[in-house]
């Protein structure tokens, strides 16, 4: 360790990631994947690090997955070979963009519309080749995808016709398993997943269309591989930190999130008042509806950051509980993507002390 790095550490606010759990977190899904026979592409939106994408490919990942073209400019740049963009890509200049990227690497997108499908499919043409995409289906989430069967069928059907593009997969995003409550809600999400691939997989099957891949992706979901016979590839991104969402739904210990915010009591201008020098632009706005506040004190979670303004963050401070000014807390947040693309490096850490930095070095590439 330089006395640089050692200096740095010293200041707040400071997001800290436990290098031994992040290693274990690492391991464990590459573990679960390989055995059920699933294909790892992780969605690196959570960590945004070059470094972390490595190891994420050293433990055997097939690829990864990113949001943004941003990203897999960035992804590309550092050798990553094998990108799958799970975001519909639309207009000129993502064109121009996505056709540079094919220069160098393996690039997959996803679309869920025709309109779209046809912008890549004419940037296809124009390269002389067709682009692999995966058809999205939505699968309760609410968000991007038509519904798992005849509606997928129809538009994959349509899209099949384009000439310069290849359906190689259906995908899918079970965000809405964070609401789940209990275990067996957890695998019966992981299950619906995997069942309505399958499902319009056969329908596609039907019309004469193969699509060889069905891409599933949550953490929760990740964590029960042996419900999702027949899937072929999973995109899980937070378990690589852990944040409350994770460990309130089971899926991790406490003791188990990688990911702390290190923060310093800098006033207590009233009795029961704290405040940290941590606020919107450190935690994140990100809420939790089953949990208070915005990040949960690592020594007591009855002390909680209760509200935020963008630099400070008011705590809860339950009677009997004494805080000074000067004391470091370390938090537990609720969504470890958002916070971490809030700073420009996070701190590893190995048993309390400072190992390396980690540059989010796709940090902000929301285009
Ligand atoms: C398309 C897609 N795949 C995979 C993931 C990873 O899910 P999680 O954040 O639960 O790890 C996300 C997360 O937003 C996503 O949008």
């Amino acid at each position: 360790m330089t006395n640089s790095l050692e200096h740095t550490l010293l200041e707040s606010p400071a997001v800290l990631i436990d290098l031994d759990l992040l290693d274990r977190h690492l391991r464990a899904a590459a573990e679960r994947a390989k055995a059920h026979g699933i294909r790892l592409r992780p969605h690196t939106k959570t960590h945004k690090s070059v470094w972390i994408a490595g190891e994420q490919l050293r433990y055997g990942a097939g690829g990864i997955t990113v949001a943004k073209l941003g990203e897999a400019e960035v992804m590309a740049a550092a050798g990553i070979s094998d990108i799958l963009i799970a975001f519909p890509l639309y207009g000129t200049a993502k064109m121009k963009r996505l056709g540079k990227l094919l220069e160098t690497c393996q690039i997959t997108v996803s679309v869920d519309h025709l309109k779209i499908a046809e912008g890549i499919s004419e940037l296809g043409v124009s390269l002389g080749r067709r682009i692999p995409l995966y058809v999205d289906v939505d699968t309760g989430l609410g968000r991007c995808g038509l519904a798992p069967g005849e509606p997928t069928a129809e538009l994959a059907a349509q899209i099949s016709l384009l000439p310069g593009v290849e359906i190689v997969g259906l995908m899918t995003h079970s965000g809405h398993a964070y609401s789940c409550e209990t275990e067996a809600d957890l695998r019966q999400a992981a299950r619906h997943e995997a069942e309505s691939l399958l499902y319009s997989q056969t329908l596609l099957r039907e019309k004469g269309i193969e699509v060889p891949e069905l891409s599933v992706g949550s953490t929760p979901t990740s964590f029960f591989p042996e419900e999702q016979q027949g899937v072929t590839e999973m995109r899980p991104g937070a378990y690589v930190f852990g944040d409350r969402s994770q460990f309130i739904l089971g899926l991790i210990d406490r003791k188990e999130v990688a990911m702390t915010v290190k923060a310093t009591v800098i006033s207590m201008p009233r009795p029961g008042v704290a405040i940290i020098d941590a606020g919107s632009k450190t935690f994140s706005s990100d809420l939790n509806r089953k949990l208070p506040g915005y990040g949960e004190w690592v020594e007591n979670p009855e002390v909680y950051v209760e509200r935020l303004s963008e630099e400070h963050g008011n705590l809860h401070v339950p009677e009997g509980v004494q805080l000074e000014i000067g004391q470091e807390l370390s938090f537990i947040p609720n969504h470890c993507c958002t916070v971490t693309n809030l700073q420009d490096q996070l701190f590893g850490v190995r048993k309390g002390r400072l190992e390396r930095m980690i540059n989010v070095d796709a940090r902000g590439k929301i285009r």
